[in-house]
């Protein structure tokens, strides 16, 4: 029997009607919401997420900055073009896209926005106070797996949930949100051992490694009726694909998420919904 395949442009979009609708009463308070972004460098996959995140914003009617800067720009510009943009009362929300060239620093750049502007929720404040139970922004692609689980009543307590990736951007955050739900969350990574038997223990997979040569989850890492969350996003052969192998786990699994038009696009959902929040704090 096929499981069910997870519709995300339809969370996607449920999501942004519920954001349409703050949007109204925020601009009936003389509230313009309004996102900054940032981009460094020429990464082709950065500048196609910037160009959606854009593209979205512009569908619910959130205002945009755009900065798009070379790879030759030193870390004062950086901090000081952040800095300016903290101070900006008309900007509400400041995302800067990663991965950043080699010659800047990650921690000090993101450690420059203010945690009240931070709508990826990677500085440490925001971090840290997930941590302890406290969520104010958080970051956009956990919350995404959150609002799947939630839209299709998938129990999370008590329940295994195993997570492949440990990045700030999404195992860290991931780990505390599943972990604040009761679950058992087991978290790995490249140098976990017997990853396939701890996969199929798992009640909910989460996956995201993005790199198909190194790793394809399959079929039978995954036990029956388990939900499996694919996260991830590269080529293979010009075309988009995750970790998981689709059309084998749907055979067994009770959910899938596809490759795209899974978690891609409810991330870009949750991004202006973590805006709006901004521009009410
Ligand atoms: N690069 C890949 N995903 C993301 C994301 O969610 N936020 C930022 N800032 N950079 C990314």
């Amino acid at each position: 029997m096929n499981g069910i395949k997870i519709d995300g442009i339809k969370i996607a979009q449920k999501i942004k009607t519920q954001v349409r609708k703050k949007i109204n009463l925020l601009k009936s308070e003389g509230i313009k919401p309004c996102l900054a972004t940032i981009l460094i460098g020429t990464n082709s996959a950065s500048l196609t997420y910037i160009k959606k995140k854009h593209e979205a914003c512009k569908e619910v009617g959130i205002a945009t900055i755009d900065h798009k800067l070379p790879n030759t720009i030193s870390q004062n510009d950086v901090n000081e073009l952040i800095n300016s943009l903290n101070k900006n009362n008309k900007v509400h929300g400041i995302l800067v896209q990663l991965p950043l060239p080699k010659t800047l620093n990650r921690f000090e750049t993101i450690s420059h926005i203010s945690p009240k502007k931070d709508v990826d929720g990677l500085t440490p404040y925001n971090l840290g106070m997930l941590t302890i139970g406290k969520k104010i922004l958080t970051t956009c692609t956990p919350l995404g797996i959150l609002e799947i689980l939630d839209y299709y009543d998938i129990p999370i307590r008590g329940k295994n949930i195993v997570v492949i990736n440990r990045t700030e951007l999404i195992g860290k955050p991931l780990y505390s949100l599943l972990l604040s739900r009761d679950a058992t969350v087991i978290s790995c990574h490249s140098f976990t051992r017997n990853l396939k038997e701890l996969c199929k223990i798992g009640d909910i997979i989460i996956t995201a490694v993005g790199n198909r040569k190194k790793f394809v989850l399959t079929e039978d890492m995954v036990k029956d009726n388990a939900v499996v969350i694919d996260v991830a996003i590269s080529k293979n052969h010009g075309k988009l694909v995750g970790d998981a192998d689709f059309t084998q786990i749907i055979k067994k699994a009770s959910y899938v998420s596809p490759v795209p038009g899974g978690v891609g696009p409810i991330t870009v959902a949750m991004l202006l919904k973590n805006t709006i929040i901004a521009a009410t704090l």
